[in-house]
């Protein structure tokens, strides 16, 4: 397996390869005693709760077998035609798609995607991103994590050049879309430097999103009489389908904004599974993240989900076990619990990848997010003694961005907390998450553990992947097409009509 450290920052690969992956411990998760000799009171209640190893073996020949079709609907147009419709597998092997044309060629997507990101980070300090679903939260998931919690507060240099960023169309809210214009006017109401410069990224693969569309028919008007009629070529840029079934693409044309600003998302790769496509990196690359190193931990992660056995494959052992929690042990709740705030929206995006991927025919689990320690103050209680409904899936950051801060002394130690003078937030948080699990694991309430080393642009590339592969898999297992979301035609049919639109 290609490791984090074989990434070189022109995004060649060295010839070290070191293992390198996420860690998926799931003990608590799993019993091994067999259901009928439970002896002990602990055991009869695992036993009750809890997932066996032996269900988990005996799911391991169904799964290789799944990998396999998968496999095969990779490498042949025929296979695809024959699986449930749509099939958008295009997002398995982009990441290493990606990495190799950028190696080969240097007009390659990644060098155009890096060289607009560049132009715009110069141009502009504020960037605003218009998009919904998964041509949104797959961008928000890799800013709020991999920038500083306060960017947009920090002056340009403290930000190294990158500009503020705000996420707008991704909702049809009138305050906040005002507000945001209220916020970005220049003094005068004419941009005249980098500072008072506002760059706009409009993502939306259909190209008719109403939220989407109706932001950026507000928004045009005011960024031109702010930046003057050349706005478009500058400090515009368009993620849709490039032709002329998106209407995005479409008045793109007709604006001027020039075909160097403008991106394809991919047809074989649906929204929610879009965040290493244009629609993640280009907004990643204007905020100067390091797109090849996502891209790589993405591709690493599926390497080892085509490659690697059921015991050194976590994208298997994640789908197994949320499906068997939820199709076998009637647990149609699931948490992610994530400790570091700044992991909030890969929850949210986590949210949309299960709820539209699998919540289909009548069926499907729930999932929900919970930011720790936070929601040990919210949810905690029913967590430990509510219904037994839930599988907790923790995910955990061994190594802070920022220097672990100390509490030190306090020389009356009125707050009692003295014995802990020594210990940093680090060491917190850790007891923390040891400690609620080993509560849970007592009364046999479920959880594993999805550990990153740090929270980077490689881990992140490597376990949002993780959990693309392992949804779609688990929709397999289901017998759901994890790929499109009819349901969500519904509602956008009655509002067009409300609103007499087509
Ligand atoms: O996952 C999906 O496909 C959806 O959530 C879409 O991303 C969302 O509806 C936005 O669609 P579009 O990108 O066409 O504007």
């Amino acid at each position: 397996m290609a490791s984090e450290s074989s990434q070189t920052a022109g995004g060649r690969q060295s010839d070290q390869q070191v293992e390198a992956t996420l860690r998926f411990d799931f003990h608590n998760a799993v019993h091994d005693a067999i259901e009928t000799i439970a002896a002990s009171p602990t055991l009869a209640r695992k036993s009750a709760h809890l997932l066996s190893r032996r269900q988990l073996e005996e799911l391991e020949p169904r799964l290789l077998q799944l990998r396999e079709q998968l496999q095969r609907e990779l490498e042949s147009p025929q296979e695809r035609a024959r699986a449930p419709q749509p099939v958008e597998h295009g997002f398995i092997t982009l990441p290493a798609t990606l990495l190799e044309q950028a190696n080969r060629e240097s007009a390659s997507l990644l060098a155009r995607i890096s060289a607009e990101g560049q132009r715009l980070r110069e141009l502009a300090d504020r960037v605003v991103i218009l998009g919904i679903g998964g041509s949104y939260l797959g961008a928000r998931t890799l800013a709020e994590a991999l920038l500083p919690s306060y960017h947009n507060e920090l002056s340009p240099a403290s930000r190294n050049g990158r500009p503020r960023y705000y996420f707008e169309g991704n909702g049809l809210d009138n305050d906040t879309l005002t507000e945001l214009i209220h916020l970005l006017r220049p003094g005068d109401g004419v941009a005249h430097s980098r500072e008072e410069r506002t760059a706009l990224v409009v993502v939306s693969k259909s190209g008719t999103t109403l939220e989407t569309a109706a932001a950026f028919r507000v928004l045009w008007p005011i960024l031109r009489q702010w930046h003057g009629h050349d706005w478009p070529s500058s400090l515009v840029v368009l993620v849709t389908t490039c032709d002329a079934s998106s209407r995005l693409y479409e008045l793109g044309r007709r604006l001027g904004v020039p075909e160097r600003s403008v991106f394809p998302m991919p047809q074989d790769i649906g929204g929610r599974f879009s965040v290493f496509t244009a629609a993640g990196l280009v907004p990643a690359s204007i905020l100067g993240l390091d797109i090849h190193r996502l891209l790589q931990g993405a591709a690493d992660m599926t390497r080892q989900f085509l490659e690697q056995p059921f015991s050194s494959n976590i994208p298997l052992q994640y789908a197994a076990i949320n499906y068997l929690y939820f199709a076998h042990l009637q647990k149609p709740i699931r948490i992610l619990s994530v400790w570091a705030k700044k992991l909030e929206a890969l929850g949210l995006w986590y949210d949309q990848l299960v709820s539209e991927s699998l919540g289909k025919n009548e069926t499907g689990p729930t999932p929900i997010t919970a930011v720790q320690t936070r929601d040990l103050h919210s949810r905690g209680q029913q967590h430990q003694e509510g219904s037994r409904d839930r599988i907790i899936h923790n995910i955990f950051v061994e190594q802070p961005q920022q220097l672990p801060l100390r509490l030190g002394h306090l020389h009356d130690n009125a707050d009692g907390l003295e014995p802990l003078a020594e210990k940093s937030f680090p060491d917190l948080i850790r007891a923390a998450w040891q400690g609620t699990n080993r509560a849970y694991a007592d009364d046999a309430r479920p959880t594993t553990d999805l550990v990153l080393p740090r929270l980077d642009e490689y881990w992140l590339g490597q376990l949002m992947q993780m959990l693309m592969l392992a949804t779609v898999l688990e929709g397999r297992l289901l017998g759901i097409n994890p790929y499109g979301q009819p349901g969500v035609e519904a509602y956008k049919r009655n509002m067009r009509r409300l609103l007499g639109l087509a």
